[in-house]
């Protein structure tokens, strides 16, 4: 923690009010907590009041964008039309699709299906099935503040095994957003998610995690799944980070297309699913910015 600040300058969240009458006791509060051996926010992982404003508005624009692309998801349709709805209805409402050249990813969104876990790349060669699974996993830059979330979709008739892992991710997302409260660890947040996952048969993708998110598509702290009650990073008021579990029907072991170097299978080829929400932690609990 970086205490630096006099008691009387002005408090580092932008209130214009006095530090010791503002945050200082906050701080003090996390140094404490921090000095019994936890992981603790630095004020760059906590967001100000003005800050989650702007990435609200930013997790507006990530919404309509998926609302537009569930209103037209076909049947028959290509991974790139899906492309080319998230790139025109970003725009049109004044954004720009993040993935898009970010570290050299060449689309606007990852469509992920069936044994696909993550960051699948649309393609005019891929097209929508009945009986599909799909991941679509949208983020947005408006005025500079990031947003991300993604949505499961079944295409036409899905097998009740499939659609049963699609809807039990769900649920891990809202079990492990119940466990996110100020003052309460990442960890108990992802035990929650592992055990309805497990409880189900299913396991868990460990390599890859959620992040804090919003002046940044990717920032501390990484988000595991795999983590236990009381460990991990505290949570404290301001933080915003993403709960987007990869949840497999078979094993956890996965692997990156060597081709394209993105795309991430499941090693057995049998299903994944995954649903992203990115939570604001509130003084009294959570809110959920984007799904
Ligand atoms: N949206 C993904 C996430 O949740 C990130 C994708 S990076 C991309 O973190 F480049 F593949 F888009
Ligand atoms: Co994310």
């Amino acid at each position: 923690m970086s205490n630096k600040l006099g008691r009387n300058d002005p408090c580092w969240c932008g209130s214009g009010k006095k530090y010791k009458k503002c945050h200082q006791e906050f701080d003090d509060k996390i140094s404490y907590i921090g000095s019994k051996g936890h992981i603790v926010p630095d004020h760059s992982i906590i967001k100000t009041p003005a800050q989650i404003e702007k990435i609200r508005e930013s997790c507006k624009v990530n919404v309509a964008v998926l609302d537009y692309v569930a209103e037209n998801l076909r049947v028959g349709m290509t991974t790139e039309e899906i492309d080319r709805m998230v790139y025109e209805k970003t725009k049109e409402m004044g954004a720009v699709p993040a993935p898009l050249n970010y570290e050299g990813y060449p689309k606007s969104v990852c469509t992920s299906i069936n044994e696909i876990v993550c960051h699948g790349i649309p393609s005019d060669k891929v097209v929508l099935k009945d009986g599909d699974i799909i991941n679509i996993d949208c983020s947005t830059i408006l005025d500079g503040y990031y947003s991300d979330s993604s949505r499961m979709f079944c295409i036409g008739n899905v097998d009740p095994e499939k659609k049963k892992l699609v809807d039990v991710v769900k649920e891990c997302v809202e079990i492990g957003l119940e466990k996110v409260q100020p003052w309460s660890f990442l960890g108990d947040m992802g035990q929650a998610v592992n055990e309805h996952a497990m409880k189900n048969g299913y396991s868990v993708v460990r390599e890859i995690g959620g992040h804090g998110v919003g002046l940044e598509f990717h920032e501390d702290p990484w988000v595991s799944y795999v983590s236990k009650a009381g460990e991990e990073m505290l949570l404290v008021p301001g933080m915003i980070f993403t709960i987007e579990p990869m949840v497999n029907m078979g094993t956890n072991k996965v692997y990156c297309d060597k081709e394209d170097g993105w795309t991430i299978y499941t090693a057995d080829k049998k299903p994944s699913a995954q649903w992203e929400i990115m939570v604001l932690v509130t003084e009294t609990g959570h809110e959920v910015l984007c799904w």
